[in-house]
């Protein structure tokens, strides 16, 4: 865990703690600057094409003959048509409806019914482009500042001891609405049906440049340990010879906002090595960011017996689809309120959120202000799209 700013927990201080907010959370645009997953590697078979979007900006992602992946525009510098209906040719893109042929800069190479000493027209916008840990990132800000901004550490990805779930989602609310819920562990009652009576208690909060990070452990007020929980994060026990830390009889969760990224591990009591590694990634889909795809690598590690992780795999799968589909159910309905609303009136008490939201709104840039759709807004009227 990082070198921090510790300060004590009071999980009913006054929001006043805070310096007062101007900014609107929820009209804040993420900051295009960073490396933000587009696609899973499969997405994009080779010579072939792939249609995504970041904040409103529509992006083709092409897969070439020697296998490289590369990002522009998605309209022909022609007739504006979408190149994600195109064809791949050897390592240029063609468009589906005269050919005019794109190379993976983005520059027009070849128009095939002008003479060859015609000159070429302009090409598209081409975005730095990389495929890491069975993702394709894209840099969808200033080019020039993609060089010198790394692609997301994810270490637990290589490591054979752990297999690796991929998350991969579309969700109907802001990235902050994502944030808010990974990092408030005090909604655990949301997930009673699955996980039984829990209580998180939050020992530690942290924040520096660009960050903001939470310790948590947990009890169990009453009932058993569920059976995918157990299955993914082990059997909870004390190892009373484990003495290197305060913490060492305590299963401790901590989650971190790394701007824009967001991780989370889990240390079973006495283990020094994470039963659970989570990075997730909230891509705006959307100019409004009000829709987002949810990107996840959950790394969780193998039992001591060779094999037994595939066999548990599928209560693995059960139990973390049940969690997030309640998780995607309620951050939608709070999309919709905020919708109808057309400015952010939550109430937050809560230390670590309120530093969260602070983080959220310095990284990030203003979105146009947004209009609410009905001052009556009532819950009632808004039913989830799916029951649980
Ligand atoms: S619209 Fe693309 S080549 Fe004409
Ligand atoms: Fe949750």
């Amino acid at each position: 865990m990082a070198a921090a700013i510790a300060e004590s927990v009071r999980p009913n201080a006054a929001a006043t703690d805070i310096a007062e907010e101007s900014a609107d959370i929820r009209k804040t645009g993420i900051d295009p600057n960073y490396w933000y997953p587009l696609a899973r590697s499969g997405d994009v078979k080779p010579k072939n094409t792939c249609g995504v979007s970041f904040a409103g900006k529509p992006i083709v992602l092409a897969r070439t003959e020697k296998n490289d992946v590369f990002a522009l525009e998605d309209r022909c510098a022609h007739r504006q048509v979408p190149l994600h209906l195109g064809v791949v040719r050897g390592e240029r893109l063609l468009c589906s409806y005269h050919c005019w042929a794109y190379n993976k800069s983005g520059a027009c190479v070849n128009v095939p019914y002008l003479d060859s000493n015609e000159s070429l027209p302009n090409g598209v916008r081409s975005y730095p482009c990389r495929e890491a840990y069975g993702l394709i990132f894209v840099f969808p800000g200033q080019p020039e500042k993609a060089e010198s901004t790394p692609l997301p550490d994810i270490p637990t990805y290589d490591n054979s001891a752990y297999k690796t779930r991929y998350l991969d989602r579309r969700i109907d609310c802001h990235y902050s609405f994502m944030h808010e819920n990974l990092m408030d562990m005090n909604h655990q009652f949301l997930h009673r049906s699955l996980m039984g009576s829990i209580r998180a208690r939050a020992l530690d909060i942290r924040e520096g440049d660009g960050w903001v990070e939470v310790d948590y452990t947990f009890h169990r007020a009453s009932g058993k340990q569920p059976l995918g929980e157990k299955f993914m994060l082990g059997k909870r026990k004390k190892t009373p010879d484990f003495k290197s830390d305060d913490n060492a009889d305590k299963d401790i969760m901590t989650i971190r906002t790394g701007y824009p990224y967001q991780t989370l591990q889990f240390w079973t009591a006495g283990s020094e090595e994470p039963a659970l590694d989570l990075w997730n990634a909230y891509v705006p889909i959307d100019a409004e960011q009000r829709k987002n795809q949810t990107y996840g690598l959950m790394m969780i590690r193998k039992p001591g017996i060779p094999g037994a992780i595939h066999a548990l795999w599928p209560f693995i799968a059960w139990f973390t689809d049940g969690i997030f589909g309640q998780d995607k159910d309620i951050v939608e309905a709070e999309q919709r309120a905020f919708d109808a609303q057309g400015e952010d009136q939550n109430n937050e008490v809560f230390p670590i959120i309120q530093k969260l939201r602070k983080l959220l709104i310095e990284s990030g840039t203003p979105l146009p202000d947004q209009k609410g759709t009905d001052p009556n807004w009532n819950l009632n009227e808004y039913p989830m799209a799916h029951s649980r």
